[in-house]
């Protein structure tokens, strides 16, 4: 295989999958490195295409220059992705979150790679009531996960005045889809639920179901990663990308009681401290600089999303689940 132009730092996790098999799709060699902490081979195994896995840790700075080689433009998503994780080991969240960032910077710009997009997150901004969220509020993190998102912007920003080494941060809202992993608190409450339902358990929501959250399908965050590959007004910006559009809990179990033709009863339970209450993305700024404007309406990716994680429950299959990624992934 030539040498790959682009690598993926997190390619066998959720949101990396679905970058990784874009490029592909599009005929670009992809490079992934991940250490299979919570990414699984099963992601890997159904990319097609030139595909190049190095299974390794992005707290090596050695491991992260071996897969930098001949790399033109890096995703960074590899991250401990878990809120809760940060609160209980910050130690190695940081390790993971930060140092492993600025590895990839020190390897890109050493390597010479024209451009770095990192996976930051709307954790960022904390809980102060203002909506909806735009990128000159004063960040206010409330978690040791959303200091590191915080500090490895602010890491990037630095290499690119240092050293003009291109790099975009986005800050993803509520990320969903297919291959989320249902496990994971912060892989979000859609595929939580999504789970509970294919195993015909009641969801659990904690407070009154009236939180909102921006819940933007992961084929547009795609889209929005690739656009920040390569807009020229990108570069040194950390940009909000979401949906747009503000969600309450019920809502959307009202919308999945839809698509899966019954009623969704919820079991209620007491709001858990440090639960944001609305959040909402302006997405102002990546429409001017990306050309970004979400495309999947929350209720097709909804569908897409159960006819892939609950095939026996009579909204589709795993193929149709497929089809419906194909569709999507730019
Ligand atoms: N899912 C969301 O809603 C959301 C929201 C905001 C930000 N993010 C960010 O997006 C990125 C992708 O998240 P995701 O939801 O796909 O999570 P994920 O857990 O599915 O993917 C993370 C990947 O990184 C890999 N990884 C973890 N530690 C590593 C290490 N030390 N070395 C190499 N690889 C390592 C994991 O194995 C996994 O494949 C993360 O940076 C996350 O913080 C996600």
């Amino acid at each position: 295989m030539t040498n790959p132009r682009y690598l993926v730092t997190g390619g066998a996790g959720f949101i990396g999958s679905h970058i990784a098999q874009a490029l592909l799709a599009q005929g670009e060699g992809v490079r992934i490195l991940d250490d299979l902490s919570t990414g699984k081979a099963a992601n890997l195994a159904i990319l097609e295409g030139p595909l190049d896995f190095a299974r390794g840790d992005v707290r090596d700075l050695e491991t992260v220059r071996q897969a930098m080689r001949h790399i033109e433009v890096v995703f960074h998503e590899a991250a401990i992705a878990s809120v809760q994780q940060s609160v209980a080991d910050p130690v190695e969240t940081l390790a993971v979150n930060l140092i492993g960032t600025q590895h990839v910077l020190i390897a890109a710009r050493e390597a010479g790679v024209r451009r770095v997009v990192l996976a930051s997150s709307a954790a960022i901004y904390g809980d102060p009531p203002e909506l909806p969220k735009r990128e000159d509020m004063m960040p206010c993190p409330i978690s040791p996960y959303a200091i590191h998102k915080l500090a490895g912007e602010q890491l990037a920003r630095v290499f690119t005045r240092l050293y003009g080494l291109e790099t975009v941060a986005l800050r993803y809202f509520n990320v969903f889809g297919p291959r989320q992993d249902p496990a994971s608190e912060y892989s979000g409450v859609i595929s939580r639920f999504t789970a509970a339902l294919a195993q015909g358990r009641q969801p659990i929501v904690y407070g009154d179901g009236e939180q909102t959250r921006d819940f933007v399908y992961v084929a547009d965050i795609v889209r929005a990663n690739l656009l920040a590959a390569a807009a020229p007004e990108a570069v040194g910006h950390a940009i909000n990308i979401g949906g747009g559009t503000a969600t309450s809990l019920n809502q959307m179990l009202a919308v999945m009681g839809g698509v899966l033709g019954t009623s969704i009863q919820p079991i209620y339970r007491d709001g858990r401290p440090g639960d944001i209450r609305q959040s909402m993305a302006d997405i102002t700024l990546a429409r001017r600089v990306l050309g970004y404007q979400p495309q999947v309406a929350f209720l097709d990716g909804m569908r897409h999303t159960l006819a892939a994680m609950v095939p026996d429950v009579g909204v589709g299959d795993n193929e149709s689940g497929d089809r419906a990624r194909h569709e999507h992934t730019i």
